[in-house]
């Protein structure tokens, strides 16, 4: 098959932050491209971003994840990047084209050696040991929504700082120097959204972004390091704990490593959670009736966060390389392309889930691949709904009902993307 080239307002669409805010038109375009050219070669009108390959198919983007030696982490960088980006990177790290080394940008034989140290905190058994505390954090976010009632935006008082605070709280990050911790992510992130980005980085030349991006590196660097070594002489039972103690191939962790831990845990672990929370409320709040059904029956909140993180997919795509020649559905992929997993087309896939855009809390079989598959799968995904099944039960027990109170705004973000505004109106019970 001819390898089939997007039209430049297409390429335009996938590659614009803009697109995932206005959301509707882009489900529409990715239908459209799923049905015709599921494997389809993106190339901007402007290069100002290496050419990719839009995988759309839900069986497509979970084969590649699964398939972790064909399709590389580390070569290229693993979150769509502009080339003045990726150039950057790889002046500050001296050759990598991903700003942090951690985990989503390694591949074997270091990634499964850094991932197994903590795979086991984040299973569900010890997660366990950490529910009272969440269950703690979730009241005082609840008394705090309550108070601001009966109307308020549930972004910023419950939604975004909710996840922020358990994460912190994991990595042994006081609440004192949490806004710290964010303006550092947001630095290095720069945020695609005006309204989120409050770094002022936007009108910046390359070299004063690139300070500020070393800056806070070595901001972190230096702040973990501390961390790390409090830790060591009084353990705890949390993450930042078990980084400081570990140890590869018998040396523990060097401080970029351990840094570029923390720092996946931290920025992984917050905005991701804290959309698919939003789109739960989104969807609560569209249908009372639901809400009244929830909150009548317990058992069906399980099936409200998984069928949330489905559909408001709050990390949008990947990017993988191919090590080697490779077709997929019937297209030649070269060995060194860039691909990218794209989870919201995936997760709207029509041949995996009927009526994709209903937001459906009794979904058998919701086999969505928000949480990506194989070896990089999310290693937070037992606390993501740990955390949104503790929040919503506190929120069903102390609100009787809850509407929408303005029109929902999303971010400008081809990454991790989701509401930045949800206006609510409630009543207290
Ligand atoms: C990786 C989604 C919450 C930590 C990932 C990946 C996705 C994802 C798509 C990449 C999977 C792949 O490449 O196949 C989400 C979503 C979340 C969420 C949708 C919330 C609804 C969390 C939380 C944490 C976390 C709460 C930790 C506190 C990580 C880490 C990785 C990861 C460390 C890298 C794993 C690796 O490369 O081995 N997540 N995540 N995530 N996530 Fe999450």
């Amino acid at each position: 098959m001819n390898a089939p080239v997007a039209k430049p307002e297409t390429a335009i669409a996938v590659i614009d932050p803009k697109s995932y805010a206005a959301w509707d038109p882009l489900l529409d375009l990715f239908d459209e491209i799923r049905a015709e050219t599921p494997v389809l070669r993106i190339e901007s009108p402007t290069d100002d971003h290496a050419p990719f390959w839009l995988i759309t198919r839900h069986e497509d983007v979970m084969r590649i994840s699964k398939d972790n030696a064909t399709f590389l982490n580390s070569p290229r960088p693993s979150v769509l990047t502009n080339r003045a980006g990726e150039d950057l990177a790889r002046q500050i790290t001296g050759g990598s084209p991903n700003l942090v080394q951690s985990l989503v940008s390694l591949d074997a034989p270091k990634h499964p050696k850094l991932r197994r140290l903590t795979q086991e905190w984040f299973m569900p058994k010890n997660l366990k040991l950490i529910e009272a505390d969440i269950k703690e954090l979730a009241k005082r976010t609840v008394d705090r929504l309550i108070a601001a009632g009966p109307e308020a935006d549930f972004v910023p008082l419950v939604s975004a700082p909710y996840p922020l605070h358990v994460v912190m709280q994991i990595l042994g990050v006081p609440e004192e120097d949490e806004p710290r911790m964010l303006f550092l992510t947001q630095q290095m992130f720069g945020g695609q959204d005006e309204d989120l980005n409050k770094t002022g980085m936007a009108n910046l030349s390359p070299e004063q972004i690139s300070q500020i991006v070393l800056g806070a590196v070595k901001d972190f660097t230096e702040y973990f390091e501390k961390l790390a070594e409090e830790r060591r002489q009084n353990p705890g039972k949390d993450v930042a704990t078990i980084l400081a103690n570990g140890t590869i191939d018998g040396q523990p962790l060097d401080p970029l490593d351990l840094a570029g831990y923390y720092i996946i845990v931290a920025a992984a672990g917050h905005d991701t959670t804290s959309a698919s929370t939003a789109g739960a409320m989104l969807a609560l709040a569209k249908d009372p009736e639901q809400f009244a059904k929830v909150k009548a029956d317990r058992s069906l909140v399980a099936g409200i966060v998984e069928e949330a993180i489905r559909w408001t997919t709050p990390v949008q795509h990947f990017m993988r390389m191919a090590n080697e020649d490779v077709e997929i559905a019937g297209v030649q992929i070269a060995k060194g392309d860039w691909l990218m997993l794209n989870y919201v087309a995936a997760n709207h896939d029509p041949a995996q889930f009927d009526e994709p855009r209903k937001f459906e809390a009794a979904r058998d079989q919701n086999r969505h691949i928000a949480f990506g598959a194989g070896a990089h799968q999310c290693l937070g995904l037992h606390l993501a709904r740990l955390e949104m099944r503790i929040l919503f039960e506190e929120i069903l027990d102390r609100l009787d009902s809850v509407e929408l109170a303005g029109e929902p705004k999303r971010a400008n973000s081809t990454f991790v993307g989701g509401l930045k505004t949800l206006p609510i109106r409630f009543r207290a019970s």
